[in-house]
């Protein structure tokens, strides 16, 4: 007898925590300067990002089409190189996340994306006690 829940769940590595509360989501140790971890907040995830020892932490949803935002690359941003014409370089490594499916770019500290800033994506409060990095999400 189906109990009105056909939708079957998807596999999960590690059980979901609790929105709205804070969490003790890794050791400072794991997620190193350059490095990122994805933690099993929320229905998609929250990707937590080191960046030269500022922790940011962002949701792991595109909103374009709905990618795994966190599966992308953190870099840069590339800007108009004033000194040399025609030329651009990149600013800010490491501070963006860009989605993998069709590349638009999002600022870990903020979520924001010029590409439409409308359609900026959640961003999340993290702490370092101790040793341990902290996410209210
Ligand atoms: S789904 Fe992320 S850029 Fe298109």
């Amino acid at each position: 007898m189906p109990d009105g829940n056909d939708s079957p769940s998807p596999p999960e590595a590690s059980p979901r925590l609790a929105q709205g509360r804070e969490h003790i989501v890794a050791t400072v140790d794991e997620i190193p300067p350059g490095a990122s971890k994805v933690v099993p907040i929320g229905r998609h995830g929250v990707g937590v990002y080191n960046v030269n020892g500022t922790f940011y932490a962002i949701a792991n949803y595109c909103p374009h089409e709905g990618g795994p935002l966190c599966s992308g690359r953190a870099r840069g941003r590339t800007v108009v190189d004033e000194s040399v014409p025609g030329d651009s370089v990149m600013v800010r490594d490491n501070e963006f996340i860009y989605c993998p499916w069709h590349q638009w770019g999002f600022e870990l500290a903020t979520g924001t994306t010029a590409v439409k800033p409308e359609w900026s994506i959640r961003t999340y409060p993290v702490r370092v006690l101790g040793d341990d990095v902290l996410v209210t999400a």
